[in-house]
């Protein structure tokens, strides 16, 4: 059985004093959830003193980014090693960071394995863009995306796929639930035929796209979902925490 996982993507919003704000105000409820995993990815600056309110709850943390170097000369850059002392997750390839900074497949390999390396549970982010889609390019896209990512990585216990159709990611246009189904279920299909179908099993693979309190029912009826990887919801603690409780109804 896999254990459900939310996480919360803050992306570049909330100064350090709101995001303590914002934690506190979903705190409490969202201790109580039983049953799912429960993620804040807030910004970089932020992650030592959200560390600190969600000590000893049931709450944890993940960065949206790590560069795959250990340590030096690489301006504005922040570390695995950095991270691992400060969070469990890590988001890696997100499709903004695919669009605005010309992340690779190559590179997001490489940060994937420097997060393993250090602990770092990756919650790795695939998709097809708007074309691809209207062009039932979906598989293609998918699949190569998963080939360059995981290139020499022979185990990927700790891994997480964030299945996010760029088209749906803030539009307000989410995949209906079974689009999101289907697309996961092949992504499933392509990690058995790289790993065996155990570690297929085992794999928690998200939905991510304009997910709301509204919409959130209709992806965690569907089967192959495991969880949600929330843009914009998250940055609303009521829309979050429903999210989360319709999650541990559901799964
Ligand atoms: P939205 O939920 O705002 O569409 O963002 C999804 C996303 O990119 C999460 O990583």
């Amino acid at each position: 059985m896999r254990v459900p996982l939310i996480a919360g993507n803050w992306k570049m919003n909330t100064t350090l004093r709101e995001a303590v704000e914002l934690t506190q105000k979903m705190l409490r409820d969202l201790d109580k959830i039983k049953n799912v995993d429960k993620v804040l990815c807030p910004p970089f600056i932020s992650l030592a003193a959200i560390g600190e309110l969600i000590k000893g709850t049931s709450i944890k943390l993940g960065a949206q980014n790590v560069y795959f170097e250990e340590k030096g000369a690489y301006t504005g850059e922040i570390s695995p090693l950095m991270l691992a002392d400060l969070c469990d997750f890590v988001i890696i390839g997100h499709s903004e960071r695919r669009q605005y900074f010309n992340e690779t497949g190559e590179i997001v390999n490489r940060k994937i394995i420097a997060a393993l390396k250090v602990g770092l549970k990756p919650i790795l982010c695939i998709g097809e863009r708007l074309e691809e889609n209207e062009a039932g390019r979906t598989e293609e896209i998918v699949t190569n995306q998963l080939n360059s990512s995981l290139t020499e990585i022979s185990n990927i216990t700790g891994l997480t796929i964030a299945y996010e159709p760029v088209w749906a990611i803030g539009t307000g246009r989410a995949a209906t639930g079974r689009q999101a189904n289907e697309a996961i279920g092949l992504i499933r299909h392509k990690i058995s035929k790289l790993y065996g179908e155990r570690v297929a099993q085992d794999l928690r693979i998200l939905y991510g796209g304009s997910v709301t309190a509204d919409n959130a029912t209709e992806f965690m009826q569907q089967p192959e979902i495991d969880g949600a990887l929330v843009g914009g919801a998250s940055l609303k603690a009521d829309q979050f925490v429903s999210i989360v409780r319709q999650t541990s109804e559901l799964k």
